[in-house]
């Protein structure tokens, strides 16, 4: 752990900052970026909704991958100011740039104006910051993939039509912006923050936080800390904090991990640190696992995406968490380890009720596997939710089938959530369908015997009945692609 205690750097406007923590400066170590960086001065990073769903306050952090900057648009509503450790940030305020005395606006900030892509401004600086991570990261992209990377972003007057029209004129040819010229210098800067700083113990303002930077630190620290609040991308903590206004006293922030942000693609699986974010997963899965990368697509936004973790998703274990049942049904495998021991188990073991876990105290998790589809395997997946973007499930579902040569059911796994305290598999659907073949009626059958198995509860969401109408009409619709 570093001796420099209650301190972080990053770099902000070209310079590494050290923000200290503590009485002296009034920053606590659990204030939201958003709410730091306004202070400092970065006023066009907005606070809407405060909870992920507006992308106001879209920032885009840049963090070091193979000797380069990697450009990401965030939440900063959902970051705690010592998750940033490391990372430089960009604000709408840092785009522009000064010559001869006037500031000439950034390529996308201009492309925007051009298109008459802003009326009363409010959502422009975050669309901003949404572009400018598109313009460093897509040469040139799709209208589907502007579509994809504004999800986070709303926009009550302007309407998206010109936003996206800015975003399909980005010069290919014109990716040079002062961002890129001091690229070289920026990784330095942030590869010396690290070897300087690696680890944080912030203890200030009550709250006592540990960023460690490997997972032999990390698991010390749950051993002798197991009341400290594990976080990893936040997203879901962050709300808690934010909305329901709960008090943490001490935080074990995972973000630091890198030997956790990994996938590793083996014969028959994929696996998974449980750090590494949903968005990096989905690029790991697209050709090996479409179903799960179908559902990570419809996963919060962009910006969730770039910080969530399959870890946090699992660590939650909610009912509507929207990777729980496909990999249920893919029999994913999760692996837990403490200071001494490391253990597996099958996920659908892991979870035990409404956010309950068999996870003990001192245990971290630390990866997931998930055996990759074969040919006998007809995997798919599942969302039903108000709104296709940022919106969680009222229904999901995964489901897994096994057929032998004839074409007859070997194995079936049918996984819902939304239907009941955690996901849960339809077990007599299940066993009417084994042996059998996946025809129209044989599904329809069971499709009945899902209606009759769960009893969910009604909500803001949906009405108990329509939940269990929704949950057969998946398999219906599932049967019904199959036998097209
Ligand atoms: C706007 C918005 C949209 C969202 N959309 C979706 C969606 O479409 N689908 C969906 O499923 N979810 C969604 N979520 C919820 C959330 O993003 C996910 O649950 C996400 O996977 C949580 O990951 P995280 O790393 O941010 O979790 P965190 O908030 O860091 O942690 C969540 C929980 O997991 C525990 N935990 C985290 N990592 C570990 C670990 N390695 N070992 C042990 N415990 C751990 C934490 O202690 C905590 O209890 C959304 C959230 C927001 C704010
Ligand atoms: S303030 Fe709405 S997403 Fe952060
Ligand atoms: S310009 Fe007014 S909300 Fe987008």
């Amino acid at each position: 752990m570093s001796k420099q205690k209650n301190i972080i750097r990053f770099i902000l406007d070209g310079k590494t900052l050290e923000v200290a923590f503590g009485e002296k400066s009034g920053i606590s170590p659990d204030i939201s970026l958003l709410h730091y960086l306004r202070q400092a001065g970065h006023k066009s990073v907005k606070e809407g909704c405060g909870e992920g769903d507006c992308g106001a306050c879209t920032v885009v952090i840049a963090e070091t991958c193979d000797g380069k900057p990697v450009y990401k648009a965030i939440n900063s509503c959902l970051v705690l100011l010592p998750m940033i450790h490391g990372c430089q940030i960009i604000t709408a305020d840092s785009l522009s740039e000064d010559k001869d005395g006037q500031a000439v606006l950034h390529p996308v900030q201009k492309a925007l104006v051009d298109h008459h892509g802003s009326q009363c401004g409010y959502c422009t600086p975050g669309i901003v910051m949404s572009m400018f991570s598109l313009w460093k990261s897509v040469q040139h992209p799709t209208e589907s993939i502007i579509k994809r990377r504004l999800a986070g972003n709303l926009c009550r007057c302007t309407g998206y039509q010109p936003i996206i029209d800015a975003s399909k004129q980005f010069p290919a040819t014109l990716r040079q912006d002062k961002f890129s010229e001091q690229a070289k210098e920026t990784v330095r800067s942030l590869e010396l923050i690290y070897k300087e700083i690696p680890s944080l113990d912030i203890e200030a303002s009550g709250i006592r936080y540990f960023r460690p930077a490997s997972l032999k630190e990390a698991l010390k620290i749950r051993r002798n800390f197991s009341e400290a609040v594990v976080i990893n991308g936040a997203t879901d903590i962050a709300v808690q904090l934010n909305k329901h206004k709960i008090k943490i006293s001490s935080y074990l922030d995972l973000s630091g991990l890198i030997e956790l942000k990994y996938s590793k693609l083996q014969d028959h699986s994929i696996e998974f640190g449980s750090c590494i974010t949903i968005e990096e997963m989905g690029v790991a899965v697209k050709s090996k696992f479409p179903a799960l990368y179908e559902m990570i697509s419809v996963f919060g936004s962009h910006q969730i995406r770039n910080l969530a973790t399959p870890g946090g998703n699992i660590g939650s274990a909610s009912p509507i968490g929207d990777l729980l049942p496909l990999m249920i049904a893919a029999s994913a495998r999760i692996e837990l380890q403490n200071e001494t021991k490391k253990r597996s188990m099958l996920l659908e073991e892991f979870i035990t009720g409404y956010h309950e876990t068999r996870m003990k105290p001192d245990e971290l998790i630390t990866k997931i596997i998930i055996p990759l589809p074969t040919n006998a395997t007809l995997i798919r997946s599942y969302k039903i939710s108000r709104r296709k973007d940022v919106d969680i499930s009222t229904v999901s579902a995964g489901f897994c089938f096994e057929l032998d040569q004839e074409g007859k059911l070997q194995s079936a796994k049918l996984v819902f959530g939304g239907m009941a305290a955690m996901p849960v598999r339809a077990s007599a659907a299940e066993k009417h369908l084994l042996h059998k073949s996946l025809t129209r009626q044989n599904i329809r059958e069971a499709a009945e015997m899902v209606y009759a198995e769960f009893n969910p509860i009604s909500d803001a969401r949906a009405s108990a009945e329509s939940r269990r109408l929704l949950a057969r009409n998946l398999l219906i619709s599932f049967g019904e692609d199959h036998n097209k």
